[in-house]
Order: structure tokens, then sequence, then C-alpha cells
């Protein structure tokens, strides 16, 4: 079920009225033009990979959101750009296409997020009901997600921290080692429809059983899985399971995970680039990373819990501990 479909009833939002809406557009809308003004036209669209968008696409496609759920949708106005929803709509336009579409020009881009922007303002300004504020908060939410994705965009691509958005890591800080252990018992996943906003993946609160298991105490971090990945751990058989192993042997990982290495050792540089690329040796793997430390860049320094949150951004529990199994 498409969560827009539901009754109004079904659409919790904050409470937020007309004046706040706009302090968080204007709020999420800078974040996005300072996570992007300062790059260049070939920065803003970047090589084809299949983790990440064309900046230029993907800030195109936040204000495209914007006044499709709120501008169109809501309050009934014509398609500011007349080929928008063909370049814009996730839904329909493949990944690997957005390379190639005949967007507007960077100029063409920031104009139009400003035009929407300036016209939701401009609605607002007369107020709004709960079952509209649902939609701004929609198109607000999902930017902040955006943002989340420009953040590691840069990241992946090697481009400079963004000045004066974030501060720098704290010294001191960073990760720690070791696994945390989670006890198993009754869970509540999910969330209420009181007095927030939730998406449709959150509906609704439910409880679960838990196994206990452990996690990895903190992301891992970009010099960590770079030494993963010097020492080939992805081939290291004590860290698959069974059925991992048995899988991985018939190949099934060929493909995509292990990547051929030159006889010195060295990933072949498109590659390195593209299976780590950390923007700082030190930062997380999956964000802007503002406070880990460098850990000891030597096969040896590979812990169980650092493969265990190789996989990005996310700590991944992935081992019962001794008491689940
Ligand atoms: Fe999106």
């Amino acid at each position: 079920m498409i969560f827009m479909d539901e009754p109004a009833e079904r659409r919790p939002t904050s409470g937020a009225d007309a004046a706040e809406l706009a302090t968080q557009l204007r709020e999420v809308r800078s974040r996005t033009i300072r996570l992007t003004e300062d790059l260049s036209s070939d920065q803003l669209m970047g090589p084809m990979l299949p983790i990440v968008n064309p900046v230029l696409w993907e800030i195109g496609h936040v204000g495209w959101f914007h006044e499709y759920w709120t501008l169109r949708h809501l309050h009934g106005e014509a398609p500011l750009l007349d080929r928008a929803d063909r370049l814009w709509n996730s839904s329909e336009v493949a990944h690997a296409t957005r390379w190639d579409l005949d967007l507007p020009d960077r100029a063409g881009v920031f104009t139009f997020l400003s035009d929407v922007l300036e016209r939701q303002l401009l609605r607002l300004r007369d107020g709004i009901d709960e079952e509209a504020a649902y939609f701004y908060e929609l198109a607000i939410r999902h930017e902040d997600m955006h943002v989340e994705a420009l953040t590691y965009t840069r990241q992946t691509l090697g481009y400079a921290r963004p000045k004066h958005l974030v501060d720098p890591p704290a010294r001191g800080a960073g990760a720690s080692p070791g696994d945390v252990e989670v006890p198993g018992g009754r869970w509540r996943l999910g969330s209420t429809a009181a007095g927030r906003f939730v998406f449709d993946n959150e509906k609704w609160a439910h409880d679960v059983e838990l196994e206990p298991f452990r996690i990895a105490s903190t992301p891992v971090t970009n010099a960590q899985f770079a030494s993963f990945v010097a020492a080939d751990g992805y081939r290291m058989r004590e860290f698959w399971s069974e059925e991992g192993w048995a899988w991985r042997e018939r190949g099934a990982a060929g493909g995509g995970g292990v990547f051929p290495r030159r006889p010195s050792g060295r990933l072949p540089r498109r590659e390195r680039r593209r299976g780590t690329a950390p923007a700082s040796p030190t930062s997380s793997a999956g964000g802007l990373g503002a406070n880990k430390l460098p850990c000891a860049g030597t096969p040896t320094s590979i812990s169980p819990s650092m493969l265990r949150s190789m996989s990005g951004r996310a700590r991944l529990a992935t081992v019962p501990s001794a008491a689940g199994r």
C-alpha cells in the first residue's frame, strides 16, 4: 500500500504549524545548498557508480519531490518544468540512466529548487491544516534523507569536506573496540501515531522477540575497512558462517564482491576508488564521520567486530552470542 493513499487520519504529523514548517523548509534547504554549492559542474555529475546518484540529479529530485507532493498534489499548481517527472521521478527513472538525462544546467537546477521553495513559503503564509501539513513534513523529511545521501556521496567520491557545515572531529573521540552484548527479549519495533510524523516503513509499532546477539560498539572506520581490504579479509574462512562460506565457494560472491588484484597485491586504481575511497582514514566508512580514531593499519588489527560491521553505515548484528545459540 502506498502511504499517501491512506486516509488522512492514518497519516500522523508532528503537529508543526505553518511557521514551523517554513523554518524547517529553510533549514533543510540550507544544508542541501551548503553540501553542493561549492562543487564544480563536473563534480555535480561525477562518475557513474551504482551506489550514488549524480549530485545534480539528486538535488533536482529533492526539489521535484517537494513540488510534486505540495505544490501540485496539495495545491493543484501546474508543473514548474514540463519534463520534471521524466527527469526526477525516482520510481520511473532507472538509476543507471541518471547521468544521461537532459537535466537543466547547474544554474537551472538551483533556480528550480529556489522557485519551489519560494512558492511553498508563499502557500504557508496562509496557514495549513493537518492533512496538508503531512505532505510538507513528508517532503522535508525526504530532503533530510537526501542530505545524508549527499554527505556520503561527497565522501564516496573523495570530495573535500564542505566548509562551515560540520564540526571537525573531536580529538580523543573515536571508534571503540570490541562488541557489546545485547540481551534477548521482547522489543517494541516501529512507530506509533502519537504526535510525530512517521514514514510508512515505520508503521506500526509491534513487539518482536529478539535472540541475544553481539554487535560492534561503533561503526567501522575507513581505516579499518581499508585494513580489511588490504588483508584480503573477504577471503578468510574464519569470518564466514558455514552457509555463507558455501555460498562463497559456489562463486556467488565472485562477481561483485572480490576485486581482481595486481601482482603487487594492490587493488587496481578504479577498484581502490570504488571499493574504499576514504575521504579520511579516520572517518566512518559511511558518513561524514566526525568522531573516529585511526586503527592500527595491519592485518592483525582486523577483529571480528570490524568484519561484522563492514557492510556500510550500519553496524550489523550477524553473529548470535554464545547465549543465543
Ligand atoms: Fe528520494
